[in-house]
């Protein structure tokens, strides 16, 4: 079928959200934003709306307040995003790890875990220094660790897709294919 008429017959069907969940650096936002455009839907992100919130960056929530106050801050902004209608979220790769934050997205929203290898992960986070949970020590380290730690988790998601070093299109229309299976 013509993606167009893939993405037309799909957009129709979309009731609710569709959440973006997975390991920070796999490309929720460059994806999210992505598939918003090609389904003509929305697109939030779930870190930008909470630094608008709280008009101070990521690094100096957790710096000032601490992580628990963070993750608060994530939970409420979600809630509030997640009652908008259909759209694309992309979550921040906590936020699918929050207990109360995780069932508010499984209520409200069409869970997509995004994974990727750990090599890509490394990669993609090594391009910036914006993340407090990857200050002050080996990154690949903290990724593996993380990785494993949140897996469970984040297979809890309705869909999965490997979001690889490939271009980022092939990533969107494999969600797009695995949408079309579960709607
Ligand atoms: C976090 C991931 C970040 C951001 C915060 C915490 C995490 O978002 O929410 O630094 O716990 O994995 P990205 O996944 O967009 O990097």
């Amino acid at each position: 079928m013509r993606l167009a008429d893939l993405t037309a017959r799909m957009a129709g069907k979309i009731d609710r959200p569709l959440v973006l969940v997975g390991m920070m650096g796999v490309g929720k936002s460059t994806i999210g934003r992505k598939l918003a455009h090609t389904l003509g839907l929305p697109f939030s992100d779930a870190d930008d709306a909470i630094i608008e919130a709280a008009q101070m960056p990521i690094a100096e929530i957790f710096d000032q307040f601490g992580e628990d106050y963070f993750r608060d801050g994530e939970r409420r902004v979600i809630a509030r995003l997640l009652d908008g209608g259909p759209c694309v979220i992309a979550t921040g790769g906590g936020a699918y790890i929050n207990v109360e934050t995780a069932a508010l997205i499984d209520e409200k929203g069409i869970t997509v875990w995004l994974d990727s290898d750990i090599d890509t992960l490394v990669e993609r986070v090594g391009r910036n220094t914006k993340r407090p949970l990857l200050r002050g020590g080996n990154v690949r380290e903290i990724v593996t660790r993380m990785k494993a730690e949140r897996e469970p988790a984040y297979a809890r998601a309705q869909i999965k897709v490997m979001s690889d070093a490939g271009p980022h299109n092939a990533t969107v229309n494999r969600i797009l294919e695995a949408l079309e299976a579960c709607l």
